[in-house]
């Protein structure tokens, strides 16, 4: 067997995949330019610092390693960002990936895990969203999705690539050891930035709009722990291995938290008051985003374990107390 190959495996969700995927007794080469991923969260020894955009460099790897699949994370992912500077988003999302595409074909290597999102959807006309909604995202970075995404299937059609396309909702929690968490640099999600402020790293955490069309005004997610996350993306490697064909499947946890809730929930995982600030909206958020992820428990046979939002807070918590500063401590 050859090597499995990460691209952002410096990342956030890819570290923990790469977690996974050792824990297993993978072999994994770990790709990652690390604009925004941390050597220290790359637990490989395979380890390269390259660009998907610069396609020499990228073939130097494809020539070194004997790889049997790509997982492909390297991506940017700010929706705000997206919105300032599309081309970046496009340029990164799209012409990165197809760099890696064609290396793909190039070496004809078949199987293809791919990082999607929620954002695909944009506001739901149904909730919880199964994978057959309408697709009409808000934002730039929904839009580079779901283009790759249709890229994707063009190339299963031309070149037989099988591929997986994975939509997180809320990605959240921490690695159970506490050897990985989230270190985003500008920090933007919700659960770090309530446990920053509960470290006294902020004054408060201000809750983008409380007038939103849902109980008590604050926007609703479907968060899913980092760990459940990196489970599916092993089981929809191995169901390539085993001959499936290519899917796409949502990955959340098909119950919704409200901003408020997840600060009360905070709350007692920390055991103190966390100072809050009611804020105007951020552009683009949709007031509710609920996944239906009955197709992936059905077809590859996922079950969340750490399906409890304390669960996935008192993760991350941990993991920001023994790294308040993230991996730079
Ligand atoms: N929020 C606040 N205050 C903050 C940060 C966030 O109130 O300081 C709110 C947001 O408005 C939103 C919720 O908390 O309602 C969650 O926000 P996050 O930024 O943590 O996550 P998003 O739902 O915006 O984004 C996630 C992924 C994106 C993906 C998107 C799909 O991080 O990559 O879901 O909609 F695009």
């Amino acid at each position: 067997m050859g090597f499995i190959l990460v691209t952002g495996g410096a990342g956030y969700i890819g570290s923990h995949v790469v977690k996974e995927l050792l824990r297993r007794n993978y072999k994994v080469v770990v790709l990652d330019n690390l604009h925004k991923g941390h050597k220290k969260a790359v637990l490989t020894p395979y380890f390269e610092i390259v660009d998907l955009k610069k396609m020499d460099s990228l073939r130097e790897v494809f020539e070194k390693y004997d790889i049997d699949a790509v997982m492909h994370f390297a991506a940017l992912s700010t929706v705000a960002e997206s919105m300032k500077e599309p081309f970046k988003y496009y340029e990164n999302n799209i012409l990165g990936g197809l760099n890696l595409l064609e290396l793909m074909r190039e070496y004809n290597i078949k199987y293809f895990i791919f990082s999607s999102t929620a954002a695909v959807y944009g506001e739901p006309q149904v909730v919880p969203i199964p994978e057959d909604h309408p697709k009409n995202p808000t934002n730039v970075y929904g839009s580079s999705k779901l283009m790759f995404e249709e890229i994707l299937s063009w190339y299963d059609e031309i070149y037989k690539l099988r591929y997986v396309s994975l939509r997180y909702f809320n990605a959240a929690g921490a690695d159970l050891e506490g050897e990985l968490g989230e270190d985003h640099r500008p920090e933007t999600h919700l659960i770090p930035i309530v446990l920053k402020t509960a470290l006294g790293q902020r004054e408060y955490i201000e809750i983008y709009g409380t007038d939103y069309p849902t109980p008590d005004g604050t926007c609703i997610r479907d968060y899913i722990h980092v760990v459940d996350l990196a489970e599916a993306h092993i089981l929809a490697l191995e169901a390539l291995f085993d001959g499936m064909r290519s899917e796409v499947f949502n990955l959340g946890n098909e119950r919704g938290y409200s901003v408020r809730e997840v600060i009360n929930i905070a709350e007692k995982v920390v055991g103190q008051k966390i100072p809050i600030k009611e804020g105007q909206r951020r552009l683009g958020d949709p007031a509710i985003l609920i996944a239906s992820s009955n197709k992936i428990k059905k077809v590859l046979k996922w079950q969340p374990k750490f399906n409890d939002l304390e669960i996935m807070i008192s993760s991350a918590w941990n993991w920001m107390k023994k790294h308040p500063f993230g991996y730079s401590e």
